[in-house]
């Protein structure tokens, strides 16, 4: 997606916006630029299509902007190809804008200014705002970004800046995130903290329709109404470093040796006298015992946590749960009102689809329940109430350390409500409690185990055009996973199918080309999917096999081509330890295929856009 950033400072400004545009690259991008105020209070605008390493280049051929005050983009494009001339910042005469997010009637818009004689260089729906704000500068730039507030309509989020006003820089938003950063005679604005982390962890929160106006140092603000008003300062729980390789080369597998770490810091805070206890957002167990089903809406890797959490609470809670898309949701009509309770699952808390679910349940009179990764994000602040999952900055594209801590609250959360609603005993809540607070150094275990043989078996799978994942149970809800970890970071395409499932259609595409990866933790479903795994393999599929040790035993020689073996647990929490083998597999898989697994093509970290 989109990242804006901007500063008025001291420092040399190209290069902040350079450094704080890297930080962002993990949005996903295809072009990028920056626009400065140079020592004669011109604005010079550098743009590039590609990596950031474009830019440098040229920024280096072109000499750079010598300036304090400027802003900077990297453009995930959406209307019009990626480009240099699509690239961000846009100008008009008077203006220079970046821009994240969509502006709905651009195209009535253009033909407005096109009527009052306007022309466009760019496919943009951006250049048109940058000629809407020239058209309409009075000379006050708050009271112009006001009228032009007044006549976009979509979810944006704006960085701007006025010829005549080289001291200073503007933000606004609507929808789309935007932060405003300060430091000790200088100030930034940026799409999200960790863009400005190793300059301050000092920042405000813009809301809808505010204006900031930043100088070297001073902030302020106005309300919708133009009001002046004051904000509170928040400072960022996430240090830098955690926002940094640290020596590994790629975040993903950074993030993927994070998870004994952010398992333990999301989930023992929420244990009391050996039980789950989520008082703090207000889930009481009077509560817990009255739901009569529970409504998850989320989108990918959350939308899977969901799923997992499905099995975890219909089993042991015996209270109905049903996991829907959010992009589906929020169009179907749903079934949702007052009594109900809808679990929004969401790693960054400004995911489009998933923010409208929310709001939509909301609106028809449920209660909202977000598991939420970014503190103060959208989502986060709307919802009712709100369980944070403490996997600190996710960095990489492909969710990870995220999913892992979003099913661990979703393990407390089933654990909690099973003992409300009596289905499990005291005692069954403690030892399942007590076996999730262990899980960190089975997942260290696991990590360490599985490497070499997933780095072997991934390098079997450069040359696959496709590829199958099946399980039953909770090991088909991890197989969804598993597919999507691959599919986004190795470009290889691949589906997740209920192994029992195969035979009323997908099986027809089984041959030799088509590697089967089966999934199989769950003793009492063990033999029905080694039984879908013989079908398979005398097709002539190659076949990965993830199992437990205990399971392994069960399994004769020659059925699997390899086999990744991982400790037998509580078959309950198995999803925590058997979805490390599916990210490493998938993250060798992308590496040895020379794809850049942090930044996979054409996506985004956080779709803030439908
Ligand atoms: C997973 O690897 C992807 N990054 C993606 O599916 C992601 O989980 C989805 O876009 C939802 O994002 P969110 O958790 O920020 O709402």
């Amino acid at each position: 997606m989109c990242g804006i950033v901007g500063y008025a400072g001291p420092r040399d400004c190209s290069e902040v916006l350079v450094s704080t545009l890297t930080n962002l690259e993990y949005r996903g991008y295809d072009s990028a630029g920056i626009a400065v105020f140079d020592e004669k209070n011109i604005i010079e605008t550098v743009k590039s299509e590609g990596k950031l390493s474009n830019l440098k280049n040229k920024l280096e051929t072109l000499g750079k902007p010598e300036g304090h005050i400027g802003i900077g983009h990297t453009r995930w494009a959406t209307h019009g190809e990626p480009s240099d001339v699509n690239s961000h910042p846009h100008s008009a005469p008077r203006v220079t804008i970046v821009h994240n997010g969509i502006i709905e009637n651009y195209q009535e818009l253009k033909e407005f200014l096109t009527g009052k004689g306007k022309t466009f260089i760019s496919e943009t729906d951006t250049e048109v705002v940058a000629q809407l704000l020239d058209y309409y500068y009075d000379g006050d730039p708050i009271t112009t970004i006001d009228k032009v507030m007044g006549e976009v309509t979509g979810s944006f989020a704006l960085g701007i800046m006025f010829a005549e006003f080289p001291d200073r820089i503007y933000a606004v938003r609507r929808e789309s995130p935007l932060i405003v950063g300060v430091a000790d005679g200088e100030s930034f604005i940026a799409s999200d903290v960790t863009a400005i982390l190793q300059y301050t962890k000092n920042y405000y929160l813009l809301e809808h329709d505010e204006i900031a106006t930043l100088t070297r140092d001073s902030v302020s603000f106005v309300d919708k109404y133009l009001n002046p008003i004051e904000k509170e300062l928040k400072v960022a729980d996430w240090d830098r470093e955690a926002a940094q390789k640290a020596g590994y080369p790629h975040f993903m597998i950074k993030e993927i040796n994070e998870q004994p770490t952010a398992i333990s810091t999301t989930v023992n805070p929420r244990i009391r006298g050996g039980l789950p206890n989520l008082d703090e957002c207000g889930l009481t167990l009077d509560i817990l015992k009255d739901l009569k089903s529970i409504t998850v809406v989320a989108c990918g890797t959350a939308m899977h946590a969901g799923m997992v959490g499905k099995y975890v609470i219909e089993d042991i809670a015996r209270v109905p749960v049903n996991v829907d898309i959010a992009s589906e949701f929020r169009y179907r009509n749903p079934i949702i009102g007052e009594g109900d309770l809808v679990i929004i699952i969401s790693q960054s808390g400004e995911t489009a689809d998933s923010l409208a679910a929310l709001r939509l349940s909301k609106q028809r009179g449920a209660k909202v329940l977000a598991i939420v990764n970014a503190k103060g994000s959208s989502i986060a602040r709307e919802a009712d109430m709100v369980i944070y999952t403490l996997a600190g900055p996710e960095i990489a594209v492909a969710s990870t350390k995220a999913y892992i801590t979003q099913i661990s609250v979703m393990y407390l959360f089933a654990f909690e409500l099973a003992l409300a609603k009596g289905t499990v005993s005291t005692a069954e809540c403690k030892r399942l409690t007590s076996a999730l607070q262990k899980m960190p150094e089975a997942v260290k275990y696991v990590i360490e185990s599985v490497d070499e043989i997933c780095q072997y078996v991934g390098s079997k799978l450069i040359t696959a055009d496709s590829l199958l994942y099946i399980g039953r149970g909770l090991d088909y809800a991890l197989s969804m996973e598993g597919s999507l970890k691959l599919k986004e970071v190795s470009y290889i395409h691949s589906e997740s199918y209920a192994a029992g499932e195969l035979k009323h259609g997908t099986i027809s595409l089984i041959d030799d080309e088509m590697p089967v990866i089966a999934v199989a933790t769950q003793s009492d479903l063990i033999e029905k999917t080694i039984s879908n795994v013989v079908e398979v393999k005398s097709r002539g599929a190659k076949v990965i096999l993830v199992c437990t040790d205990s399971c392994a035993n069960k399994i004769k020689d020659g059925i699997a081509d390899y086999k990744i073996i991982i400790p037998h647990i509580d078959e309950l929490l198995m999803p925590i330890t058997a979805v490390l083998p599916l990210q490493i597999l998938a993250y060798y898989t992308s590496v040895n295929r020379g794809n850049n697994p942090d930044q996979p093509r054409n996506l985004a970290k956080s779709v803030t856009v439908e």
